[in-house]
Parts: structure tokens; C-alpha cells; sequence
């Protein structure tokens, strides 16, 4: 492969001026008992946030976290038997793509996408600067794909640095193989990046490969399964290579001390994961049955939603704002593509609150 890095990436640095106290703490092996080099506010008490949260969210929040984020990435690369080096940690998995597009496409270069996939990435490569070309997705009477040919077609003409797949999709909820994946990394020019987006990869049926392969970014998050949206923590797994470029151009801090600690305390019981992703696709399997007994389209969903086809955007618009009328919020995606579906989250309360509204059908 010829994969490269922006022009002003490609020599050393720039170096991270902050790679701060835990990480000094490792390369020397000893513990730096007079923290007076950082200008934290180490000596505030907290009296309100320690009656309101407790002594232990205190003890973690007056310094800076981990810039490395050394005991999460040890948690997760043990945990997916992967190297050390082929993990990185950031706040969530929009700040990976955010970082992904930093780290590895110039302003005027092409990026492709499914259109009407996951909004963010295109948010953010457009405010980046970034040349969009979207391909339409594969649609059949029950299923709504991204089209695996038609993205590597795409990135052949377009020249593109960086081809960006959801894998699970969001919101069509489908899933390739990784047999798919690995045929759609060959099928694209030696020199594009493959932004493969995994945010959903816990609530497929297989287990999702974590193998770190040449010429792709994997981004995972600990919003969905994990049940941490608010503490914004989701990891990349890459080549070395790639990950230490990415390392180059991360926004050291982004991630809080309490989110890392707390992230590191979940994975240590990674039972609660588990049983939790048991219940998210109990709640799928019995929200995809309400929905058909009602008579409505629901997609194959390999996520913690699930997608429901209206045929139409005019009714799916109906339908969205009569259930939100009911209190009811579920989100019909603003992309033309897209906005016939109507996407609920699989929640027991999606179960109690639809099961008792009287507006679901289909016209
Ligand atoms: C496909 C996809 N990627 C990324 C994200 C964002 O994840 P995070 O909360 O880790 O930023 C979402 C959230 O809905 C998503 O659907």
C-alpha cells in the first residue's frame, strides 16, 4: 500500500507540549508526591460536589486525566489481545473521526461516504474542507445497505484520501462480514484510508474482528454498549503507524480524569457489558415484533435500534410528530436518502411507551 499523510504531517512532530505528569510518573517508575507543575487547583476542597457526587469523584477531578490514557488502553488491548500500540483513547467515537479526518486528509481532498449514513462524519469533513462525494445505499424490498462496490467505485474516481463505512450502519442497521470489510479494503486505491465506524460492533451477532489492518481506522465507542454517552470515551484500533500520526494531531486533554478512571472501573466487570448487551438485543428482537404486529417495515437491525421503513418521508415526518405530540421523541434522519425511516432506540421504554400509542401504522 502507498498510504500517506497530510504534506505538513509528514515529517516529525509536531510533539504534544503537555504529555504530563503520569506519563513522567512511568518513564521515571516512581510517584511525584509535589504536583506544582501543572497550575491545577489541587488545594480546592469541593465540599459541594463531594456531599453531591461523593469523595471518590473528587479524588479524580482537580488534575488533568491521563494524555496517554495508559490503564484504559492496557484494559482494552488485554481485553481484545491486541498490542498496547495499537490502541488510542479519545472522547468518544465523533472526536476519533473528527481526529481521523485531522490526522489524515487536506482541506480540498475527497472523502466518500454512503449517502444519508452516520451525519457527523460528513459535518465534520465539511468543516474541515473536505471534497464529500456520496454514493446511494443498495436497496432491496427488506433491507437498506451501504454499497461496498459502489463506495470503492467512487473513491477510484474521486481520488479520494479516506472512504468512511459505519460497520454496523447507522441508520439502516445493517452489517457486512468481515470478509465484506476485508474484500471492500482491497478494492480500494492503495493510497485511501478506510474509516471503518464500529460504534455498534457489540450488538452484532458474530463478534466483530478488532485485528488492526494496514490502511484502516477501526473507532469504537463506550457510549452504546457500556451505557457512558455522557462521560465521552470511545478507541481506535490501527497500525501502529497510523495511531502514533493520529497520536501527533490529538487534542491531549480532551478526555477527563473521572471518565478514564470510571471507563478503566467498568471494564474490570465487563459481566455488567455483557448482560447489558443481552437486554439491548432482547429489547430489539421485542421491539421489531410490536412494530410488524402493527403493520410496519422494520429493517434487519444489527444495533440498539432499530430502523423502520415508511416508505415515504412526508409520512414518516407524520408519524414522527404525532408520537412526539404523544411525548414520544424517535428521529427520522434529515438526509433526503434517508428521512422515510424512522429510528427508535431498542430501550424497554421504547416497548411500553409504543405498545400503548394509539398512531402507529404504516399510512
Ligand atoms: C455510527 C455512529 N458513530 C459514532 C457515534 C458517536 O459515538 P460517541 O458517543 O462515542 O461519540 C454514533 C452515535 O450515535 C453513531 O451512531
Amino acid at each position: 500500500m502507498k498510504l500517506t499523510y497530510p504534506e505538513h504531517l509528514r515529517s516529525d512532530g509536531p510533539y504534544n507540549p503537555f504529555p504530563g505528569l503520569k506519563a513522567l510518573e512511568r518513564r521515571l517508575g516512581r510517584e511525584i508526591p509535589h504536583r506544582l507543575g501543572s497550575n491545577e487547583g489541587l488545594d480546592m476542597p469541593h465540599a459541594v460536589l463531594a456531599q453531591h457526587f461523593g469523595e471518590a469523584f473528587v479524588s479524580h477531578i482537580r488534575s488533568y486525566g491521563d494524555a496517554e490514557a495508559y490503564e484504559l488502553r492496557q484494559r482494552i488491548s488485554q481485553q481484545l489481545d491486541l498490542a498496547f500500540e495499537n490502541t488510542l483513547v479519545d472522547a468518544g467515537a465523533d472526536s476519533l473521526l473528527a481526529l481521523a479526518l485531522r490526522g489524515l486528509v487536506a482541506v480540498g481532498e475527497a472523502v466518500v461516504c454512503s449517502a444519508g449514513t452516520y451525519p457527523t462524519f460528513a459535518y465534520f469533513a465539511q468543516g474541515q474542507g473536505c471534497r464529500i462525494i456520496e454514493v446511494p445505499y443498495l436497496k432491496g424490498e427488506a433491507y437498506l445497505a451501504p454499497n461496498l462496490e459502489a463506495l470503492a467505485e467512487a473513491s477510484h474516481q474521486s481520488q479520494a484520501r479516506l472512504v468512511y463505512l459505519a460497520n454496523p450502519d447507522n441508520p439502516s442497521g445493517h452489517q457486512h462480514s468481515d470478509k465484506d470489510i476485508l474484500a471492500l479494503r482491497k478494492a480500494l486505491p492503495s493510497d485511501c484510508w478506510l474509516l471503518l465506524d464500529e460504534a455498534y460492533h457489540d450488538f452484532r451477532e458474530d463478534p466483530a474482528s478488532s485485528t488492526p489492518l494496514e490502511g484502516v481506522l477501526r473507532v469504537r465507542t463506550f457510549s452504546k454498549a457500556h451505557g457512558l454517552a455522557g462521560l465521552r470515551v470511545g478507541y481506535a484500533i490501527g497500525s501502529t503507524e497510523l495511531l502514533s500520526q493520529l497520536m501527533k494531531v490529538r487534542i491531549h486533554y480532551a478526555i477527563s480524569s473521572v471518565s478514564l478512571a470510571a471507563t478503566s472501573l467498568l471494564l474490570d466487570h465487563p459481566e455488567e457489558v455483557t448482560a447489558h448487551i443481552e437486554t439491548v438485543k432482547q429489547h430489539r428482537h421485542e421491539l421489531t415484533q410490536l412494530l410488524e404486529s402493527k403493520g410496519l417495515k422494520v429493517l434487519p437491525s444489527y444495533t440498539n435500534f432499530v430502523a423502520v421503513d415508511m416508505s415515504d418521508g412526508a409520512t414518516a415526518l407524520n408519524l414522527q410528530s404525532q408520537l412526539l405530540d404523544q411525548g414520544v421523541l424517535v428521529t427520522r434522519p434529515a438526509h433526503p436518502e434517508m428521512n422515510h425511516l424512522l429510528r427508535i432506540t431498542a430501550l424497554k421504554d421504547a416497548l411500553s411507551a409504543l405498545s400503548e400509542s394509539n398512531v402507529l401504522t404504516r399510512s
